[in-house]
């Protein structure tokens, strides 16, 4: 049995992994910014799963945070609190606090837990594909999904032979963000037809973590939408 860690993985994407995870028999730690919350969502996934509460808009606080954390073989840094903002009508104070939640913040985790990662261990960021293609209100998720890449390449190097790869989903339809808007424009640019599922998130998280040979790599996970 190996240990997963996920950090937000209270909902969402973040929380079918640490759910794919437990179901097969591993020890998960799941994180959200509220330990009640987290205790709950860990108790809804069943098995060798614990809560845990860190905010990642609060650098200095996480190694604290994960101090009762052990060796760690798979680590996924989804984590996202939006912020919808352009730069025209920029909220400096909602920017700052993004970019400090997934380039500081995911950052910090991994240096928190630099000695505990195994050297046969994996990592997986979560970027996305607003890197790419921006929407209306995207300017800092762009901006930071973009940094994403930047991070994964000096973690690549630094961090080896640990591996470390970058996901960059489309929009994941049945995810609690999007489920409820009218995505049909979206499924239109598709080519294959269909949004990317959670699932199929999961299913790109556990190649991306479990195959020995890729390392450094960025994997759009988006039914072909960029050529759309
Ligand atoms: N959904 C999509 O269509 C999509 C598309 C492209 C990329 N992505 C990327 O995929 C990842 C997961 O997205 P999602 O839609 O599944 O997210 P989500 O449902 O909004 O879940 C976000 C998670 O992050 C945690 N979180 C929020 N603020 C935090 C903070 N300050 N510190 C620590 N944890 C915090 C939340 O926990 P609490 O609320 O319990 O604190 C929750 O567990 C994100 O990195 C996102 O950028 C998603």
């Amino acid at each position: 049995m190996s240990s997963v860690l996920v950090v937000g993985g209270t909902t969402g994407i973040g929380l079918e992994i640490a759910r794919y995870y437990a179901d097969a028999g591993h020890r998960v730690t799941l994180t959200g910014r509220d330990a009640d919350r987290a205790a709950a969502a860990a108790k809804e996934v069943g098995g060798e799963v614990t809560g845990l509460a860190l905010d990642l808009t609060v650098p200095r606080d996480i190694a604290p945070a994960l101090a009762g954390i052990g060796a760690v073989d798979a680590l996924v840094l989804a984590a996202i609190e939006r912020d919808a903002n352009t730069v025209t009508d920029y909220d400096i104070d909602r920017a700052i606090r993004l970019v400090t939640l997934k380039l500081v913040g995911y950052t910090e985790v991994v240096h928190a837990l630099r000695s505990r990662i195994a050297p046969d261990g994996a990592i997986v960021l979560f970027g996305g594909l607003a890197k790419e293609r921006p929407y209306p209100g995207s300017t800092t998720v762009s901006t930071v999904n973009g940094g994403v890449t930047g991070l994964l390449n000096t973690l690549v190097v630094e961090l080896a032979p640990i591996r470390v790869n970058a996901i960059h989903p489309g929009i994941v339809g049945d995810s609690p963000y999007w489920r409820d808007r009218d995505l049909a424009p979206v499924v239109a640019r598709t080519p294959c037809g269909q949004l990317a599922r959670m699932a199929d998130i999961v299913d790109a998280v556990a190649f991306l973590l479990g195959n020995r040979a890729v390392n450094g790599v960025s994997l759009n996970v988006d039914g072909g939408w960029l050529l759309g």
